[in-house]
């Protein structure tokens, strides 16, 4: 082996992967192109790993359960998702991303604004403080967040499953959550591309290979 070879070896080894994150209301098709997207990157010789949010290891999925199912108030449910994210941070996001792996992620920080914070009402100001608390030198490289109209997402829902806390809420519900991410759009335009989720799914999945070319994958 050459001595280019080597070092060219050597800087991919070390070069850190990148944390793309897959944001929406419920029912607006994230999980349906995580997979699609995973092996998009396979194919370009990456190494993909795709995780959720709650969740993603033992402990944060069992604090998933509870959120899904238990009554609670919101600052209970805002403090169990930054819980969670702080395991599943440092169990296995940050050690791939070190290693060079891409991350994959269905729902992260900006659906507890979105959530918490818009939907139920929990403080702006209290979320940004746990976000830095939490995570102060993380976000993710690039967001991709699904929009698409309450009406349209519920539609799409009832035709597949038995609602959770969150899927059991109500139009307006949803509306605030939707502005909710619009407004994290507005302060992170960059990191946050608008996705239209009402659209077919194959042309939902060209909106995403057409940004992916803008980070340098074709
Ligand atoms: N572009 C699309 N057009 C029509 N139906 C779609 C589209 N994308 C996904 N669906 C369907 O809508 C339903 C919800 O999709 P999916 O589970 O991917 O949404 P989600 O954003 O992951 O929701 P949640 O946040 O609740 O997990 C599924 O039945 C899926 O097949
Ligand atoms: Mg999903």
């Amino acid at each position: 082996m050459t001595q280019t070879d080597d070092s060219s070896l050597a800087s991919r080894a070390v070069a850190p992967g990148r944390f793309i994150t897959f944001e929406g209301i419920d029912g607006a098709g994230k999980s349906s192109v995580i997979a699609w997207f995973a092996e998009r990157l396979r194919a370009h010789g990456l190494d993909a790993v795709s995780t959720r949010e709650p969740g993603g290891v033992p402990f944060a999925e069992a604090l998933r359960q509870m959120m899904l199912h238990d009554a609670m108030r919101p600052e209970t449910e805002t403090l169990l998702a930054f819980a969670a994210r702080a395991e599943h941070l440092a169990q296995k996001i940050e050690p791939a991303l070190a290693a060079g792996r891409w991350v994959l992620c269905d729902r992260f920080t900006d659906s507890t604004f979105a959530y918490q914070g818009a939907g139920r009402g929990v403080d702006w100001a209290t979320l940004e403080s746990l976000e830095r608390f939490v995570h102060p030198q993380r976000q993710p490289d690039r967001t991709y967040l699904f929009d698409l109209p309450p009406e349209e997402a519920a539609r799409r829902r009832a035709a597949v499953r038995a609602a959770d806390r969150f899927e059991a809420q109500d139009v307006a519900f949803f509306q605030r959550v939707r502005d909710g991410y619009l407004r994290r759009r507005q302060a992170a335009p960059d990191r946050i591309r608008l996705i239209d989720a009402g659209a077919d799914p194959e042309a939902v999945r060209r909106q995403l290979a057409d940004d992916l070319r803008s980070l340098g994958i074709r």
